[in-house]
């Protein structure tokens, strides 16, 4: 039995593709396919395998139907984290989403995932992107009003990754991974709300995706940080190939 976990497939089936930068890049070409094939030949059917978010390009679920159908049809229990661009994820119906797809996707949200010992806690996460505008390693510039909407941001993931946290301490778990969609922290920080708790629960792992592009790759934590292992797993980063995480 093993953990796998991969971010931002972006599928567009049904749905405009809206970042053009996908069609030009190699790594994106075909990508769907070369996915489902690395997919079939790593993952085993008693697998796990966490999707960390941007499933779909589609604005509302009747264009992610189809990506939502070839994400099934992937081998493995599939657990899926909320992205940024996930429109068809309102944040207060993931427990419709959770009935809906019963035996099919797992919805990671408020809830958790079992993972034999451990518990599989996230959220979609939030870090500041554009409060500060960095040219050349210095900052620029620095918007209060977007930095102020920004904190409001991260403060709802972070009482959202509690609940999560907290609903599997309840039920005797006190083996975490943590996954979120967005990286942990920002460009400018080593630390934050998300990192703090992750050490306050004792997480093993922190688990993060939405970075894209070899210059992104490297905006936050990797590696052994506290006693805990960040990764990235963005698609593209990934090449396709999942991550094992336990
Ligand atoms: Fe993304
Ligand atoms: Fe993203």
């Amino acid at each position: 039995m093993s953990l796998y976990a991969i971010g931002d497939l972006h599928l567009h089936f049904q749905s405009v593709l809206k970042a053009p930068g996908q069609l030009r890049e190699p790594v994106w070409q075909d990508h769907e396919a070369v996915f489902r094939r690395s997919c079939e030949a790593l993952v085993q059917p008693e697998d796990t395998l966490v999707l960390a978010g941007d499933h779909s390009w589609g604005r509302n679920m009747a264009e992610c139907e189809r990506d939502l159908e070839y994400i099934c049809a992937l081998p493995g229990r599939k657990i899926l984290l909320r992205g940024n661009h996930d429109m068809f994820w309102d944040a207060k119906k993931t427990a419709a989403l959770n009935r809906q797809f019963e035996g099919r996707l797992f919805f990671l949200q408020n809830n958790y995932a079992p993972y034999g010992d451990v518990a599989l806690v996230g959220t979609k996460g939030y870090t500041f992107e554009g409060p500060f505008q960095v040219r050349g390693g210095r900052i620029v510039g620095w918007d209060r009003a977007e930095e102020a909407r920004a904190q409001k941001l991260v403060e709802r993931e972070a009482q959202r990754l509690e609940a999560s946290f907290e609903a599997a301490r309840a039920d005797g778990f006190s083996r975490f991974i943590l996954f979120l969609h967005y990286p942990p922290t920002s460009i400018l920080e080593r630390n934050s709300v998300f990192t703090a708790m992750a050490e306050r629960y004792g997480a093993e792992q922190v688990v993060y995706a939405h970075c894209h592009g070899a210059h992104r790759f490297h905006d936050s934590l990797e590696g052994r940080h506290h006693g805990i292992t960040y990764r990235l797993v963005s698609g593209d980063y990934l090449r396709w190939v999942p991550e094992k995480i336990l």
